[in-house]
């Protein structure tokens, strides 16, 4: 009967109504946990305001953490006053923390300042303000309805860092941003270090390798295989110090590159690579085949020099906030779903 169709919807949407407010309460309690420069991590970022660029993006909130990644006993992780923050003044801060990952939880609403206390490290860039505003759960910035959560929940990452994997003799030359995102630093994983950014690429001959980094924070040198071994920056075969530091691969063969920082090569920052062939069309073609195309293809869209910092990866907001978002994605369904059902 209609009547009977009408309870039962009316049932329906009870149902719906409770799942909808509790998921939208289960929203507004959910705490964030941020990674602090995302896949970058916590160190001298490639560009001065890497970190300012990182925390516009992200809203943080009483109850959220902040996660700081960074190569222990290489960076550390100082609260500090507006003026100590301003001045990059590390000689006393409020809390200083050295063992990675540093979770701070945001426990009240106001600024809070965080640097590097290593030598040069903030005035280089590894600064963090963030704006803590209260709580989620009174205002209820964001209604449930709002089209938000029906951004697309996985974003495909910005950049396309590998290359065609199969060694094709003949291709263009191709431009590498040595680590990406992440440029030419002291790694994360000390242990990996760049092994698994080069790993699965192709070397050529007339391929080119872009090094982003810090002025007066690194620098790039080639080395002997000997000097690689040994993280021997005496004696090398060229040294750039003024980033964004291009090479072209001019012969085959392996090619090691450091940093001759004090320690750097030594916590990781070294690049191996094979370079094989030529990338550029041979001069025995003999097919006839077709003229080769002038564009040069580009493995990754370079993100330039220092002046652009390169945007950190989609991946923003973890773990609660994804749970949250997906919760505000259910409530939304649950409510398309009353509205189709007061139509009927
Ligand atoms: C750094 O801060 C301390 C107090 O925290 C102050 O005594 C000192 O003068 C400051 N140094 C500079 C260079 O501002
Ligand atoms: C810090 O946060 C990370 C990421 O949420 C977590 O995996 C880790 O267990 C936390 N460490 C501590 C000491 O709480
Ligand atoms: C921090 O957030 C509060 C509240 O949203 C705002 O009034 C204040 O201007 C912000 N401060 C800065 C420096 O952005
Ligand atoms: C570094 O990478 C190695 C090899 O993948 C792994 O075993 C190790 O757990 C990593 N260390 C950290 C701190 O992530
Ligand atoms: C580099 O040079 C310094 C000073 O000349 C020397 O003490 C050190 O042993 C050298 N390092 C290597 C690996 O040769
Ligand atoms: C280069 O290739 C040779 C032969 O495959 C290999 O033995 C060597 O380890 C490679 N070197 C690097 C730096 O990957
Ligand atoms: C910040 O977010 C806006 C809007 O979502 C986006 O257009 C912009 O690219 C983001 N910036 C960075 C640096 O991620």
């Amino acid at each position: 009967m209609y009547s009977e169709a009408m309870a039962s919807n009316l049932n329906k949407i009870f149902i719906v109504s409770i799942v909808a407010i509790a998921a939208l309460l289960q929203r507004s309690k959910a705490q964030t946990t941020h990674i602090v420069g995302d896949a970058l991590g916590w160190l001298v970022p490639p560009s001065t305001d890497t970190y300012t660029t990182w925390a516009a993006n992200q809203t943080f909130r009483v109850g959220d953490v902040l996660v700081f990644n960074f190569a222990a006993g290489r960076h550390d992780v100082a609260q500090v006053t507006e003026a100590a923050f301003n001045a990059c003044n590390s000689s006393n801060p409020i809390l200083r923390e050295t063992n990675s990952p540093v979770n701070v939880t945001l426990s009240s609403s106001g600024e809070f300042y965080y640097i590097c206390t290593f030598s040069g490290h903030c005035s280089g860039g590894q600064k963090l303000r963030v704006n803590v505003s209260a709580a989620a759960a009174s205002p209820a910035p964001q209604p449930v309805i709002s089209p938000s959560p029906i951004i697309p929940p996985t974003p495909t990452p910005v950049t396309v860092p590998t290359p065609t994997p199969t060694p094709s003799p003949t291709r263009n030359p191709v431009t590498y941003v040595v680590g990406d995102q992440i440029g030419w630093t002291i790694p994360a994983n000390t242990s990996v270090g760049y092994q698994n950014w080069a790993s699965g690429k192709t070397f050529m001959v007339g391929d080119i390798l872009v090094f982003n980094y810090a002025m007066n924070a690194h620098d790039v040198a080639e080395v002997t295989k000997q000097a690689y071994a040994s993280c021997d920056s005496n004696s090398t075969i060229s040294l750039n110090s003024s980033p964004p530091t291009r090479i072209t691969l001019t012969t085959p063969g392996e090619h090691f590159f450091i940093c001759t920082f004090p320690n750097h090569c030594s916590a990781g920052q070294q690049l191996a690579i094979n370079v094989t062939g030529t990338a550029t069309a041979p001069s025995p073609s003999p097919s006839i085949a077709t003229s080769p195309t002038p564009t040069p293809s580009v493995a990754t869209p370079p993100p330039t020099s220092t002046n652009t910092p390169s945007p950190p990866p989609p991946t923003g907001q973890t773990g609660n906030s994804a749970k949250s978002l997906n919760a505000a994605g259910v409530s939304f369904t649950f409510l398309a779903i009353i509205f189709v059902g007061l139509l009927y």
